[in-house]
């Protein structure tokens, strides 16, 4: 169906054939506004901004761009066309045919994974809110705020499955999507890592590489979902997502970047004398990266899960890219899992299958993680370094799963607490990283001009030159 422009919600599920479910998201809208004005991107609201728009669902030219004021976006309801063959693709109800209403066992259970995923959509824009003021530069100011009012457009995404599928309590829980907020002490989001705060640039593309990937393999899991119209919404959410990931990949390749421009010119490695040109030195980069990747692994959960288990056996959640797998029912594998054996050492456990559903995912996730590391290291390799960015365990510095709490190095070998806590300050960002990283901050909002501590990108957006001014501000 296309898409709607005209109604107060742009829509393309027909959302005028439905007055009631109107009426309630036009009862929301205002809600959700506020909440913007309040806690979205603060100061740059009548900026007109170089954004796109959704305005058709199909993979190739699915987006207009175009200069916008951020709370004039139109932010609308938008879900992958429906297709009419499809079937449950996996779990105890394989082959038969998908669900276009909730079946009443499964109501509690789905509402839970929607206002899960829903939760995040906000409380990332929550977390970025400050980072308007310091953009390197007015391209990175535009590609801030075109990954905020997308997260904006997942969480009516998520909303409207919320009115039109949920009655009553669907409506409560969008209502609480407003109230819970990122870093709040009394209402807090409910992941962890969304209540990080992200003060800095470097945790900005940090975030965007790999806790928005983590969303994207969320995404994936529930676009495999029986229950069609989430299956729908998460498939056309993916389109979008890739630019946030797009933001981060780019984001560090060009913050690595800018540091061996600047070994090149000293002719050093010295991470003080790099500071002292004002760029990233790369291990500093490397305990970022150490922090938000083992924050975002905690995002899929236990390795062994009885949730995970009966998501699946259900058909609500499957694996990403289920298709790939040739025994869709899982139903008498097992997965072999390696975890402490409580003297310091590992053993090997044997687990079903289904029960293993987060770690298969979690493992997905860590391959599409590595394709990243592996370009910025050949930027490294051919500036002729031997230094190498990398990955930590994925036992290391878990908070959640078999490995939470257990002190491991960042090879995921046991060590004792004492050791731990001597070297846990050369492994993530210590106070002064932070430090240094901040003082870096500084705003560069004029066309043509970029931050020293990073380089322009190779390409502007939608074939503008780097230079465009993509941010207007008045
Ligand atoms: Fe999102
Ligand atoms: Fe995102």
């Amino acid at each position: 169906m296309s898409m709607n422009y005209q109604d107060r919600i742009p829509n393309n599920v027909d959302l005028g054939s439905n007055r009631t479910l109107q009426r309630a998201l036009e009862h929301w809208q205002p809600e959700f506004l506020n909440w913007w004005q309040e806690l979205g991107p603060k100061d740059f609201q009548v900026a007109d901004v170089y954004l796109r728009t959704a305005t058709s669902v199909d993979a190739k030219g699915w987006a207009t761009y175009g200069f916008v004021r951020m709370p004039e976006y139109r932010w609308g309801i938008f879900l992958a066309d429906r297709n009419l063959e499809r079937r449950i693709g996996f779990g105890d109800s394989y082959g038969q045919e998908v669900w276009q209403q909730i079946p009443g066992e499964y109501r509690a259970t789905l509402r839970r994974l929607i206002v899960t995923q829903g939760d995040t959509e906000p409380a990332s824009v929550e977390q970025q809110r400050m980072l308007g003021h310091t953009a390197p530069s007015l391209y990175d100011l535009r590609n801030l705020f075109q990954v905020n009012v997308e997260e904006g457009r997942h969480l009516w995404a998520m909303v409207y499955l919320l009115h039109a599928y949920f009655g009553r309590d669907g409506r409560e829980e969008a209502e609480e999507l407003l109230e819970r907020h990122s870093g709040d002490a009394n209402k807090p989001r409910i992941l962890g890592t969304f209540n990080e705060p992200i003060s800095d640039w470097l945790s900005f593309f940090m975030f965007t590489y790999f806790t928005d990937r983590d969303g994207k393999f969320q995404l994936k899991s529930l676009a495999e979902s029986s229950f069609d119209p989430l299956a729908r919404t998460c498939s056309f959410m993916l389109t979008e997502e890739a630019h946030h990931m797009f933001v981060g990949d780019t984001g560090i390749n060009r913050v690595v970047r800018r540091a061996l421009e600047v070994m090149k010119e000293l002719n050093t490695d010295d991470p003080v004398a790099i500071r002292h040109a004002g760029a990233i030195d790369l291990p500093t980069v490397q305990r970022y990266l150490n922090f938000w990747f083992s924050s975002s692994l905690d995002l899929f959960g236990s390795e062994s899960s009885s949730n995970a288990a009966s998501y699946f056996a259900n058909g609500l959640k499957g694996r990403p890219d289920e298709g790939r797998y040739e025994d869709h029912l899982a139903a008498d594998q097992m997965y072999v899992l390696e975890v402490p054996d409580g003297n310091g050492g590992t053993k090997t456990e044997q687990i079903p299958m289904r029960n293993a559903m987060n770690d298969v995912t979690r493992s997905s996730y860590v391959r599409d993680c590595e394709i990243g590391v592996t370009r910025w290291n050949r930027l490294i390799e051919k500036a002729g370094h031997s230094f190498r960015l990398s990955l930590p365990s994925t036992r290391f510095r878990r908070n959640i799963g078999t490995w939470a709490g257990v002190p491991t190095d960042t090879t995921g070998k046991p060590i004792t607490q004492e050791e731990f806590d001597a070297r846990i300050g050369s492994w993530l960002p210590s106070e002064s990283d932070r430090a240094y990283i901040m003082s870096l901050m500084h705003g560069v909002h004029e066309p043509a001009k970029m931050a020293a501590w990073i380089a322009p990108p190779d390409r502007g957006i939608n074939n503008n030159p780097v230079d465009y001014e993509y941010v207007k501000m008045h």
